[in-house]
């Protein structure tokens, strides 16, 4: 049961964020003081908002399933390249989201599923010595994002990709429903934990 944000406050969030983009970006704090891809908001309203999302740089693995143990030996995959198994045995810090995309073929291919870290711009990836690790860019963009607290489970996954697709098809919101992407932001050991889901804008 997701909780209605009254409209005050979100007049309320509607100043902060104007305020800070004349000071220039900061992270929100659910970021938890990682840094993320820097977006602004477009519109919000109680069941999603649309995000403006700067070009973005990410450390990519293909992985077979979107279940806990699939994602979690991506996950580990990923990390273990950031604290330095790697060509240069560099050390890369940690950022926000690890997003879980989810590609469903357009024509006769097999559906994609990959897990994603964030990369801040300027940084200097090292080689992968595993070579299942890949870069990519994701060009700017609208983003539809819905917000979901508890457990990142597969099914509160799916289901809260439904329900947003339902609030934009209301909305009149165009996207792409063929790439549906997962963003977590907390560790296993965070109480009330925030995630996201994402669809494109088309
Ligand atoms: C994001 O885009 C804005 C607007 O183009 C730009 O001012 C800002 O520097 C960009 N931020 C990053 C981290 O590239």
């Amino acid at each position: 049961m997701r909780t209605a944000v009254p409209g005050a406050l979100l007049s309320v969030a509607g100043i902060l964020i104007s305020l800070q983009s004349v000071q220039g970006w900061s992270a929100p704090s659910f970021c938890r003081g990682y840094e993320c891809p820097e977006y602004r908001l477009v519109h919000a309203n109680e069941n999603f908002e649309e995000r403006f999302y700067n070009a973005s740089d990410w450390i990519t693995t293909e992985i077979e399933g979107t279940d806990f143990w699939t994602v979690r030996g991506g996950y580990n995959k990923l990390c273990d390249y950031l604290d330095g198994e790697n060509e240069a045995n560099q050390e890369i810090p940690m950022t926000r989201p690890i997003a879980i995309t989810v590609l469903e073929p357009s024509s006769g291919e097999d559906r994609s599923i990959t897990i994603s870290v964030y990369v801040p711009p300027g940084t200097d990836l090292p080689k992968p010595t595993d070579s299942s690790i890949t870069e990519f860019s994701l060009p700017a963009g609208i983003m539809f994002v819905r917000t979901f607290t508890g457990m990142p489970t597969e099914s509160n996954f799916f289901d809260n990709l439904e329900a947003l697709e339902n609030d934009l098809k209301s909305a009149g919101k165009q996207y792409n429903p063929l790439r549906r992407i997962a963003a977590g932001y907390d560790g296993p050991l965070t109480l009330f934990k925030h995630n996201e889901v994402w669809l494109q804008g088309a």
